[in-house]
């Protein structure tokens, strides 16, 4: 999906309504009920002894107007309840229209009372300030914006994290969202500066604007949602069988790291392909028994298990030693469809003189990994996104910088964020599950292997999402399970 400036939803939005393509009191009433969905979704999802009281904090201008048709949809399922800084007859006129429709649930010019006042909710909706922020926070908002990141409740964000500009940049502060319900188009605040470590999960509202004016509209960079997911998962048809579905080899694990080998084994089989072969060093057993266990495999790649996959996944967890090497290096001259994660990834440079391949290849590093690897092909970047570029147009290889915002970079070096994912991502093995994932995805022939691989990324990323225990808690045992919901979710 396309990434475009704050400046131009403004355009858009204004072009809309101008044109009489959609009327402004209508745009905001599209963009506060599937707000009001959206939230209801992550209500529905929070374990059942979270309580849910609402508190709805609306600013003057068309951001506190999205707020006040939420109160409306909400107020008959949840306890709303919904405060306003300003006095009515200061709104945008928009926002005082709706606002005159809850006016009974409504208390207005409320700054002051409202630091005692989030203490009494459960989970804050963020209406404060959209796109038209023009200045840093001061004053009352700015001790009202701490406060709220200081007390770690939930918070939703309409459009922005009230006090992010839109350049991205916090010059006083700003709400730490959990997640932000973009509307219309992403903006480009959520992925520059200070932006992502304010936006959380993302998730775009399609309320309606005209396919040519998005058409049109000047690109600042692709984003992978939701609804990208929804276009690229594969659906199997009824005759179906499991090597149309895919078959892919799983190399990994050492004596040592026995584990990364079943967590990738495990997400691999739960993301559709109809075959996973596990090539390992250890007697531990994946939790699903369809998967077929090679332990000490002799020379797999002379197997018809080798032969009839169409994507190999090597690295997790293996060992860096004379017979992985030359394993690595047969592999790298095959025709396969590779996934190189982990220590492997060291591997590339010693083999830089046989990229590039003649198929689809991708690695996934973290920013150490890819700070090694670029090291051995002295590449010298000290910003790690331009290392991935140009290790990315260099090599012929598909990037995937894992990451806060993970970026995928494909051949050309044109690049794609993803938007799902918390910080429950940052615990050992869930790497590994991200590349069986995309290992899974891409055993197939004759498939948009970029588009895979920025779907592998968004499933990962919205497990976690997706996870409903306390954050702390989350082990990555409970992948399998999560990424099937994810699908679930993704599927028509
Ligand atoms: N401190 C105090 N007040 C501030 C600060 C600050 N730091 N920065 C800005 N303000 C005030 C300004 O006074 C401004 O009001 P003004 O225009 O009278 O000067 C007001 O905050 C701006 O508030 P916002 O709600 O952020 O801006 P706007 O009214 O333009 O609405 C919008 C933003 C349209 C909702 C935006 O987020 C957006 O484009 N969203 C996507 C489209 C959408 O949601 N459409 C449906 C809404 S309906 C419609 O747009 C007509």
């Amino acid at each position: 999906m396309k990434i475009i400036s704050s400046e131009t939803m403004r355009d858009l939005d204004a072009r809309t309504i101008a044109n009489k393509r959609v009327a402004s009191l209508e745009l905001m009433e599209r963009a506060g009920k599937q707000c009001s969905e959206q939230i209801e979704l992550f209500c529905s999802q929070l374990a059942p002894h979270h309580k849910k009281r609402l508190i709805i904090l609306c600013g003057p201008g068309n951001n506190g107007g999205d707020g006040f048709v939420i109160a409306r949809y909400l107020t008959s399922k949840f306890e709303v309840k919904t405060y306003c800084t300003h006095k009515q007859d200061k709104l945008s006129p928009d926002a005082k229209t709706n606002s005159s429709k809850v006016s009974e649930l409504c208390e207005f010019e409320a700054s002051s009372q409202l630091l005692n006042k989030i203490t009494e909710g459960d989970i804050i909706i963020d209406c404060l300030f959209g796109t038209g922020l023009n200045r840093a926070l001061t004053g009352e908002y700015e001790t009202l914006v701490n406060s709220i990141n200081a007390s770690q409740l939930p918070v939703i964000s309409v459009d922005s994290p009230s006090g992010l500009l839109s350049d991205g940049q916090v010059p006083s502060a700003a709400i730490k969202a959990t997640i932000t319900l973009s509307i219309g188009l992403p903006k480009t605040s959520y992925f520059q500066n200070d932006g992502p470590a304010h936006v959380g999960s993302l998730i775009n509202l399609d309320i309606g604007f005209s396919k040519d004016y998005i058409t049109q509209a000047p690109s600042e960079g692709q984003a992978f949602f939701a609804q990208d997911a929804k276009k690229t998962l594969q659906s199997f048809t009824y005759n179906s069988h499991k090597y149309t579905r895919g078959q892919c080899l799983i190399i990994a694990g050492s004596e040592l790291y026995n584990g990364a080998p079943i967590i990738a084994a495990d997400s691999a089989a739960v993301s559709g392909a109809g075959m996973v072969i596990l090539a390992h060093e250890s007697l531990r057993t994946p939790q699903n028994p369809g998967i077929i266990c090679l332990t000490k495999p002799p020379d797999i790649i002379k197997s018809h298990f080798f032969e009839k996959s169409q994507s190999v996944l090597i690295g997790p967890g293996i060992e860096i030693n004379d017979k992985n090497k030359k394993l690595f290096t047969h592999l790298i001259k095959s025709d396969k469809a590779l996934v190189i994660d982990a220590s492997a990834i060291d591997l590339i440079a010693d083999n830089k003189t046989l990229f590039p391949r003649n198929a689809p290849t991708i690695i996934t590093p973290h920013a150490g990994e890819l700070q090694r690897l670029a090291k051995g092909l002295n590449i010298n970047h000290s910003d790690l996104s331009k290392a991935a570029q140009h290790i990315a147009q260099n090599l012929s290889i598909q990037v995937l910088l894992k990451g806060p915002q993970s970026k995928i970079y494909n051949e050309q070096g044109a690049f794609s964020y993803n938007t799902s994912g918390n910080w429950a991502l940052s615990t050992a093995g869930s790497g590994d599950a991200l590349a069986g994932i995309i290992a899974s995805l891409w055993a197939k022939k004759d498939i948009n292997y970029y588009e895979q691989a920025q779907l592998g990324c968004f499933i990962h990323g919205k497990s976690v999402d997706f996870y409903t225990g306390a954050k702390r808690s989350f082990t990555v045992d409970l992948f399998p399970s999560l990424i099937s919901k994810v699908l679930h979710s993704l599927s028509p």
